[in-house]
């Protein structure tokens, strides 16, 4: 009798640059944790990786460096997919609860393809050991495709509180058919919402909801405190229970995940 493999739930963060993507993804590891929704893979797929700064924690190796490392350093006598693997447990930064894999971009020239490949197999073997695998993504939504996710159970679009934000989110939200990527569920949070919202921007977003696959999962408050952490380089984790956006993200991934 074959066994089926269990594998992650894959969630994914999408949206426009500076939309609060990597902010999300540590509220919701914070949450993840919280809840013992472990263990937890936190994949930073950004290539300017900064998921674990607001994590507190320091990054010495990426993927990237390793699939450099792969075209020139790869011992005679061993097949670079056994090289791969054996390297790919370096960039694997086991923390309480969960790990943190930092893809960062591969400096030398020419093709990656081979190593793209065997990274996806990595990933793919890889994702059986986890309960949840969160993808922070760096803005736009085709290099998702890199990593040859097949199943994403739940995306979402991150957007800044504006009409063209949300319509820029609901554009991203529909660019996922075309990946051929399989989407359970697709959730819009309007970040950094002001304390009185517009009555037009609420009505753009019930509007966009209408018109397209996407949830609207909630309102996240600019927050002082969010402010504060980021600029003393403090790790979000660490974040009160008592803070708005916490409650309101928190919320959101209840009511969600
Ligand atoms: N709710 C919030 N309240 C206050 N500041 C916030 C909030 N959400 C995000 N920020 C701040 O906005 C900035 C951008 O957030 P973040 O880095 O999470 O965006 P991103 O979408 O990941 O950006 P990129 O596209 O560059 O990866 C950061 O300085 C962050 O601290
Ligand atoms: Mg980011």
């Amino acid at each position: 009798m074959t066994t089926i493999p269990k594998t992650a739930e894959i969630i994914a963060m999408a949206g426009k640059g500076g939309t609060g993507k990597t902010t999300m993804s540590a509220l919701l590891i914070r949450y993840l944790l919280k809840r013992h929704l472990t263990p937890v893979l936190a994949v930073d797929a950004d290539a300017n990786a900064n998921l674990n700064e607001l994590l507190g924690i320091p990054v010495e190796v990426t993927m990237g460096d390793i699939r450099d490392r792969m075209k020139t350093e790869t011992p005679q006598g061993m097949t670079k997919s056994d090289f791969m693997e054996m390297e790919f447990n370096k960039a694997l930064i086991e923390s309480e609860g969960f790990d943190l894999l930092v893809m960062g971009q591969p400096q030398g020239p020419g093709c990656y393809c081979m190593a793209n490949s065997i990274l996806a197999g990595l990933m793919e073997r890889l994702s059986s050991s986890y309960r949840y695998m969160l993808v922070d993504n760096e803005a736009g939504m085709e290099h998702l495709s890199r990593f040859n996710l097949r199943k994403i159970g739940l995306l979402f679009v991150v957007s800044d509180a504006s009409a063209r934000g949300v319509t820029a989110a609901r554009r991203i939200a529909d660019l996922t058919k075309s990946l051929g990527v399989e989407v359970g569920k697709k959730v819009l949070i309007v970040n950094r919402a002001p304390d009185v919202i517009p009555e037009a921007l609420n009505g753009h977003i019930q509007q966009s909801i209408a018109e397209s696959d996407l949830i609207f999962g909630g309102y996240v408050h600019a927050s002082p405190e969010i402010f504060a952490y980021e600029t003393s380089q403090r790790s979000l984790l660490t974040l009160s229970d008592d803070v708005r956006a916490v409650q309101e993200a928190e919320a959101i991934f209840n009511k969600t995940l």
